[in-house]
């Protein structure tokens, strides 16, 4: 069984308020894309990553990552999704549509080891997935005035995360086929349940945080020096 990593990097980032993308914010002495490629790569079951990048991107060659003989780099496209169907259509050039991509954000940094060891176990059973985490605060709705309207029953609620993990033809298949529908896919398994999956849900760890806000960076720092000491 083969397994591959995609990293979607073709995002500016646009909350964290800075003119680097957040991919590229420097944490921990490395910038925050490289602990994202690396942490995948140094799984010793993940062979290769492809990472989808924004157009005139000049940061990218600065990276360690771009120097792995392990790491491809397509261009990405105007929405996530996009970016992640490049990198899909670029992969299936050369490795088998039965083969599985993790597909992994590249602003998550501080993803556990043993997370990847337990989502890529669910291929032996032929299942994709993908990482979460449950809810636990109430859930509100609110209308367009912030005024609330409902709270949300928050029984089997739960955050996405990444990686996501899927079969690199079903994946690019039913990725493929939503957008053409005009489907909003803002994840790799909505697409897959769009298409009629299931894709099983494995609680990870909370500090398999996104870099959205500058605030996250100080908790990234925080994860990724306990993980050191660990
Ligand atoms: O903006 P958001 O945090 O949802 O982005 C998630 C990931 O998708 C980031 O790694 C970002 O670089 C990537 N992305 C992309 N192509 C886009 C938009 C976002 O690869 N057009």
């Amino acid at each position: 069984m083969s397994f591959h990593a995609v990293i979607p990097a073709a995002g500016i980032g646009k909350r964290m308020g800075v003119d680097v993308p957040k991919q590229y914010l420097s944490l921990c002495g490395k910038m925050v894309i490289d602990w994202s490629i690396q942490a995948l790569l140094n799984h010793p079951g993940i062979e290769s990553a492809t990472v989808a990048l924004a157009v005139e991107d000049d940061i990218w060659p600065t990276t360690t990552s771009a120097e792995d003989p392990r790491v491809e780099s397509v261009t990405g496209g105007e929405e996530r999704s996009h970016s992640v169907l490049n990198a899909l259509r670029s992969l299936l050039q050369h490795v088998p549509e039965d083969d599985w991509v993790l597909v992994h954000d590249a602003a998550r940094p501080c993803v556990l080891e043993q997370d990847l060891s337990r989502l890529m176990q669910l291929a032996d059973q032929g299942t994709g997935g993908l990482l979460g985490v449950p809810v636990h605060d109430t859930m509100k709705r609110t209308d367009s005035h912030a005024r609330v309207t409902a709270t949300i029953d928050r029984n089997r609620l739960w955050y996405a995360q990444t990686p996501q993990m899927f079969r690199l033809g079903l994946l690019h298949g039913a990725l493929k086929n939503a957008l053409a529908a005009g489907v909003v896919v803002t994840d790799e398994a909505s697409a897959m349940e769009w298409a009629g999956h299931f894709p099983q849900m494995l609680e990870g760890s909370a500090s398999n945080i996104k870099i959205t806000r500058p605030s996250d960076l100080q908790l990234a720092e925080f994860y990724l020096a306990r993980q050191a000491l660990a």
